[in-house]
């Protein structure tokens, strides 16, 4: 019996991040897309109005973790777009989440010259 409690858990383990990461894309895709573009490029539909920041850019890479969760979850220093997600219905949890997929847009040339 124990063993399939041992299987069970394992399970989880392995399944838990995978689900976050998916969260997180589901996530940007569905709030954050519109704007800054499926690939965070800033081309998405409603940005041709407005500018929305080139995620993949060193200028966003360069922040750190806390200034993206603050940048996201308050808005801090935005004139276009007060993001404040936090008042959106977001909680912590998938604010973080975010930050760490926003990193995925880093270009990879970046880490080749540190
Ligand atoms: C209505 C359009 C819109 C939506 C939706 C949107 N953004 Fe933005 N975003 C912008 C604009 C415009 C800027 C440029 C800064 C400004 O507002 O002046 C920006 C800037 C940013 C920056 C750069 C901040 C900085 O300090 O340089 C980050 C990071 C960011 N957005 C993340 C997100 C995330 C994550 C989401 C989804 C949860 C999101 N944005 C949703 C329009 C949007």
């Amino acid at each position: 019996m124990w063993k399939l409690f041992a299987a069970c858990g394992l399970l989880l383990v392995i399944l838990l991040p995978v689900r976050a990461a998916d969260d997180a894309q589901a996530l940007f895709n569905a709030k954050c897309s519109p704007c800054h573009g499926v690939s965070g490029d800033g081309k998405g539909h409603a940005g041709l109005k407005i500018k929305p920041a080139d995620l993949r850019s060193d200028a966003v890479q360069k922040l750190t973790d806390e200034e993206l969760f603050k940048t996201i979850a308050y808005g801090v220093g935005h004139k276009e777009y007060p993001h404040g997600f936090i008042e959106r219905g977001l909680n912590a949890e998938q604010i973080s989440g975010l930050v760490v997929y926003l990193r995925k847009f880093a270009r990879p040339t970046k880490k080749a010259g540190k």
